[in-house]
C-alpha cells in the first residue's frame, strides 16, 4: 500500500506544460516590485486565492502554520490579520518574527517572506476589521469561551449573537483584531522549470538597500 501511494504521488501533476520565463538580472531593485508583479501575473492565470500565504509562527510549543489572506504591501513589508490572541498573534508578540509562503502552481511559483514583525496601530486595525463584510466581522467576534467547541448548536448561538451586535454597530471593532507587518529580512522568489533547474533569486535586505543573490536550484 505504501509502496502503491508512494508511485502514485510521485506521478501527481504540479505544473502546466508552459511555464513563465523569469529572468532573475532584469528583477527590479526591489522585492515589492517584483511580487506585485507576479501577483498580478497570477490573478491574470485565474489561480484562485492568490493572495492567500501560508504563516508560520514559532512558539514555546513548537512550530506552526496556517493559510491567512494579504492585506497590503509596501515599503514596510506585507500584512496580514489575525487575532492578537490567536495562536499566531500571540506567537508574533512573543517572537517578534514570522514567514509567509505564497504558492501558485499555475505559474510553477513560490515567494517566501521572513523577518520581523510589528503590530499596527489600533486605527489601522480598526479600518481592516470594517472593511470586512457583516458575516465575516460577525465570525471573528464570536466568543470562544473554551478552546474547542462542543457542537453546532453551541456555534449557531454565538454566532447569532455575534451577528447581532454587528448590526446593531456597524462601527464595532474587537479589541483583539489586529494588522501586522512582516518586514522582511529576506523574500525569495522561486521559478519552476520542467527540467527542475529552478531558477532562485533571494533579495536580502542589507541596511538601507536590498542585495540581489542567486540561490542553488
Ligand atoms: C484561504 C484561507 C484564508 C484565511 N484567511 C485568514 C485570515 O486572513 N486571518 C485569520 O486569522 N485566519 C484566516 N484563515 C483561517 C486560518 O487558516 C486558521 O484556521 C485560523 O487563523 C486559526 O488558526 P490558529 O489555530 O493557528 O489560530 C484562512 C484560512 C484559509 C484556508
Amino acid at each position: 500500500m505504501t509502496t502503491e501511494l508512494r508511485a502514485r504521488l510521485r506521478t501527481l501533476p504540479s505544473f502546466p506544460r508552459e511555464l513563465p520565463e523569469f529572468a532573475p538580472d532584469a528583477a527590479p531593485t526591489t522585492p515589492q516590485e517584483l511580487f506585485l508583479a507576479w501577483l498580478d501575473e497570477a490573478v491574470a492565470t485565474g489561480v484562485l486565492a492568490p493572495h492567500a500565504a501560508t504563516l508560520a509562527t514559532v512558539d514555546e510549543t513548537g512550530p506552526s502554520a496556517r493559510v491567512l489572506v494579504l492585506k497590503d504591501v509596501d515599503a514596510d513589508g506585507w500584512a496580514i490579520a489575525t487575532p492578537a490572541d490567536s495562536r499566531p498573534g500571540q506567537a508574533m508578540t512573543a517572537s517578534g518574527r514570522a514567514a509567509l509562503t505564497f504558492f501558485w502552481p499555475a505559474l510553477g511559483r513560490q515567494v517566501r517572506v521572513e523577518g520581523e514583525v510589528r503590530r499596527a496601530d489600533a486605527a489601522d486595525a480598526a479600518a481592516d476589521f470594517r472593511d470586512r463584510p457583516a458575516e465575516a466581522r460577525a465570525t471573528a467576534l464570536v466568543g470562544r469561551p473554551t478552546p474547542t467547541l462542543a457542537d453546532d448548536a453551541e456555534y449557531a448561538a454565538a454566532r447569532a449573537e455575534a451577528l447581532a451586535r454587528v448590526e446593531a454597530d456597524p462601527s464595532l471593532v474587537p479589541e483583539t483584531w489586529a494588522l501586522w507587518w512582516v518586514a522582511p529580512g529576506t523574500v525569495e522568489f522561486w521559478q519552476a522549470s520542467h527540467d527542475r533547474a529552478h531558477t532562485r533569486l533571494r533579495y536580502r535586505a542589507d541596511a538601507d538597500v536590498w542585495v540581489r543573490e542567486r540561490l542553488w536550484p
